[in-house]
């Protein structure tokens, strides 16, 4: 058997349905690794034990086979961790192969205090966070400062590091004024004792975990967290999270060397949706936000914050098809779609500014800001459909409007073969071309 490595990454601006596809993937793995992120992403998972959101963690966990790792670059809240395993182990999920890199970051709660302050002080120009102190401990990370997850196996050394952290922080922050609860140990001892107890077994090395799966053939997932458009790097900066979310970001944070990997499957839905602030030219007309919004529910999963909703748009995709190069992609939420045609794709943007068309996705989101789409419906080709095909499984039983609509965003991933057609939240919900 030959190794396999499989990354699996938002298109957009996450919430495009990763969960599902990790979930589906998992069926037939022998690894799933989170390389990156923290609770800030909410991964939805519907299937035969319940409905999910994990936040941390890996989506391997409903298959009692895989080795879930969680990777060195995660910004990771041992609370938040806590909490899964316990919403976990209430629905009788096994979690036994849950490995955490001793390589990954510690979020706390004074990152979360920093985050809102942070937020707070950038004013009309805010990031629109999910205040769950990512930014903040990815600069202590930067800084070389930060707490490392390692630190869960000796307890009095973590108090003491904390300890010192928290002195230079209240320093800096608050030379003389109050200082609040989040910047004294006390405040974690608890929490963190228990998650020394729990956690601090599953600390391992992870790096020679995943070597002993390259080297005996294993068929490993890389599971993406927010999407290509959210990358502290090639995304929509500043409005992007503090981490890698591409391709290239998963492998170095999951330690997959370019030789042993095999593919990369973007996820795409069939409408577009953002939270935070930000560009977001493809947005649709309000009442037709609300509606898909109700429908898809297109609600944040970790914050609960209404979705922004839009039309497809393919000059972010093709962008993010520039970035990636994904060999794969997957289309999501179609039947979500249903009945609401005319159906509209973003193909270019209008700059009012020099009143020029574009098809080329700009390098800073102040353009993007400005940008108004330039919408089609190909000439009145798409009218969309009426027909309900919620969990069909087979190409024949898709409505023909739906798949010509399909066949009208092929330009926007190019060189990507279409694996996969949702049709439905469930885990069986979807035509499988080629996962
Ligand atoms: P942060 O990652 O909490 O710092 O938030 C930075 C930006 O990324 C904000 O616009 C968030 O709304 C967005 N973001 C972070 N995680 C997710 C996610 O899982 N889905 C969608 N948007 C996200
Ligand atoms: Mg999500």
């Amino acid at each position: 058997m030959t190794t396999e490595v499989i990354a699996v990454v938002g298109g957009k601006w996450g919430d495009e349905g990763k969960g599902k596809i990790i979930d589906l993937l998992a069926e037939n793995a022998d690894v799933v690794i989170r390389p990156t992120g923290g609770a800030n992403a909410g991964h939805t998972i519907k299937n035969h034990l319940g409905n999910f959101a994990n936040h941390l963690m890996p989506g391997g966990i409903f298959n009692p086979d895989v080795d879930n790792i969680i990777g060195n670059n995660v910004a990771f809240n041992p609370q938040v961790f806590l909490s899964e395993l316990d919403t976990l182990h209430k629905a009788s999920v096994p979690t036994e192969r849950v490995y955490i890199s001793p390589r990954a970051s510690l979020t706390l709660g004074f990152h979360q205090y920093l985050d809102g302050q942070q937020e707070q002080s950038k004013g009309d120009e805010y990031v629109g966070t999910t205040k769950q102190g990512i930014g903040p401990t990815y600069m202590d990370k930067a800084e070389r400062v930060g707490l490392r997850t390692s630190l869960l196996k000796d307890p009095s050394l973590l108090m003491n590091c904390l300890a010192k952290v928290l002195a230079r922080k209240t320093a800096l922050y608050f030379p003389r004024g109050e200082v609040p609860e989040q910047f004294k140990p006390e405040y974690y001892e608890e929490m963190l004792k228990e998650a020394c107890q729990v956690l601090g077994p599953m600390v391992q090395d992870t790096d020679r975990i995943i070597n002993c799966h390259l080297d005996k053939g294993s068929r490993i997932i890389l599971e993406g967290a927010q999407g290509t458009l959210l990358d502290v790097t090639y995304g929509t900066y500043p409005n992007v999270t503090s981490s890698g979310c591409t391709v290239m970001g998963l492998m170095e944070a999951a330690k997959i060397p370019p030789q042993n990997f095999s593919r990369s499957i973007g996820v795409f839905k069939a409408y577009d949706t953002k939270v935070g602030n930000g560009g977001f030219p493809s947005r649709m007309s309000d009442d037709l936000e609300a509606r898909i919004r109700e429908k898809g529910q297109e609600f944040g999963t970790t914050t609960g914050r209404e979705r922004m909703v839009g039309w497809f748009d393919g000059v972010a995709a093709e962008y993010a098809q520039e970035i990636n190069r994904f060999t794969d992609w997957v289309l999501l939420k179609g039947d979500v779609l249903t009945g609401e045609g005319p159906i509209y794709i973003c193909r270019q943007y209008h700059d009012p500014k020099v009143g020029f068309k574009t098809n080329q996705f700009p390098l800073e989101d102040r353009d993007l800001q400005r940008y108004k789409p330039s919408l089609v419906n190909d000439g009145d080709l798409l009218p969309g459909w009426d027909e309900d095909f919620q969990g069909a499984t087979k190409w024949e039983d898709l409505p023909q409007e739906f798949i010509k609509y399909v066949s009208s965003l092929f330009p926007h991933v190019p060189g990507a073969r279409l694996a996969y057609i949702g049709t439905g939240p469930r885990r069986e919900d979807g035509v499988n071309l080629f996962l």
